[in-house]
């Protein structure tokens, strides 16, 4: 029986926010535990997917380095998982280009992502025809390095007993996903039974929604800083976030998403946080004649309780950039070998 392969990857886009973790990262740490030890943990920070859209070379390299010692700091082993940049493991690049041989563009240009973009690019007025003529061929296309980063890490010793590989993907994924199964059909189609579709884990989908702007939810592309949580952000800053998160004049406390989204929004951040692991319905009951402000310091407290030693250890990591470096080239010679396994027999199934 070969050992299940779990993939994940996250952009470099700096410190993650409470979203990010609550709605992925605390994932990948809890798998840690709940996976038997003989499942491969693959995590990579996905730094070729980044640069469909402009970087600027600095922030991006920066930007690689945060989320790394992020995901060091909110407690991945680096022995336990294999944690890389996308762009030290070059079969990503080279598998994607096999696929893309045998991708379909039609496929492509039905997803939902792209036909967004480019009905933007395609609208009339002369700002959008200028969006429209630099869409680039990479933003296009990158589903198709989506699926390389998943299949490249399925290691089969012969074709006839592959076993899946499990990726944790948001509701907002599992278009891409599909299209990575499409890409392993054609490929054998094409050369032999030689890829394994895929399967998923999905995760249940908790979503934090912007302090700011309930109604939306918590993103890093929000204009307001107060909208967000940074999991690194000191305790100060995250009581005064929570002091000043929007609500409503209605008294009391009380569960109701529709109606008092700001309240529910915290009663959904304080239930992820609570040691003795109460419901939002639970605790609006437990606070339900409490002030607003006696029940954000109580949220507060949950979250701080929730975050503590993220911070201390991401500043300690931060300083340390050679340890930084030792762990990546760690965690990219483990996925280099992981990958060389498929490379080898995609490569011959395709005559390469
Ligand atoms: P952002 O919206 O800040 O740009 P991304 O789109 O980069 O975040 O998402 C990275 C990961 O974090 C994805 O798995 C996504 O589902 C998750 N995520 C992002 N925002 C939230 C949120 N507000 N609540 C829960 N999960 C979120
Ligand atoms: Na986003």
């Amino acid at each position: 029986l070969r050992p299940r392969v779990v993939f994940s990857g996250i952009q470099p886009t700096g410190v993650p926010h409470l979203g990010n973790y609550v709605g992925a990262l605390r994932q990948w740490v809890n798998l840690q535990r709940d996976e038997q030890p003989s499942t491969k943990l693959i995590y990579s920070i996905v730094d070729l997917h980044a640069i469909t859209v402009p970087q600027k070379p600095e922030t991006l390299r920066q930007r690689k380095r945060e989320v790394l010692a992020a995901l060091l700091a909110i407690g991945l082993d680096p022995e336990r998982c294999t944690i890389f940049y996308q762009s030290s493991v070059p079969a990503h690049s080279e598998l994607m280009w096999i696929l893309a041989c045998t991708a379909s563009v039609g496929y492509l240009s039905r997803m939902t992502q792209w036909k967004s973009k480019l009905s933007l690019a395609s609208s009339s007025t002369l700002e959008n025809k200028s969006v429209g003529s630099r869409l680039k061929l990479g933003l296009f296309s990158y589903p198709v390095l989506q699926a390389a980063d998943i299949l490249v890490h399925r290691t089969v010793a012969d074709a006839f007993t592959p076993r899946a590989t499990h990726v944790p993907v948001g509701h907002d994924q599992q278009q891409h996903l599909e299209f990575a199964r499409e890409c392993v059909t054609n490929f054998n189609h094409a050369y032999g039974n030689h890829l394994v579709h895929p399967e998923t884990i999905v995760s249940p989908a908790q979503r934090i929604m912007s302090l700011t702007e309930p109604t939306s939810k918590m993103s890093k592309s929000h204009e307001a800083q107060r909208s967000r949580i940074l999991i690194t952000d000191s305790p100060q800053d995250i009581r005064s976030k929570i002091a000043t998160a929007l609500t409503d004049s209605i008294p009391g406390i009380s569960y109701d998403p529709a109606t008092r989204p700001g309240i529910s929004n915290l009663l959904e951040i304080f239930s992820v946080f609570d040691t003795e692991r109460r419901s939002p319905t639970q605790l609006a009951r437990a606070y339900a004649d409490a002030s607003p402000k006696i029940f954000k310091e109580a949220v507060a407290d949950a979250l701080l309780t929730g975050l503590q030693g993220i911070r201390d250890r991401y500043l300690d990591l931060s300083a340390n950039d050679s340890y930084l470096d030792k762990i990546e080239q760690h965690g990219a010679r483990k996925a280099q070998e992981s990958a060389k396994e498929t490379m080898d027999i995609v490569k011959t199934a395709v005559g390469l």
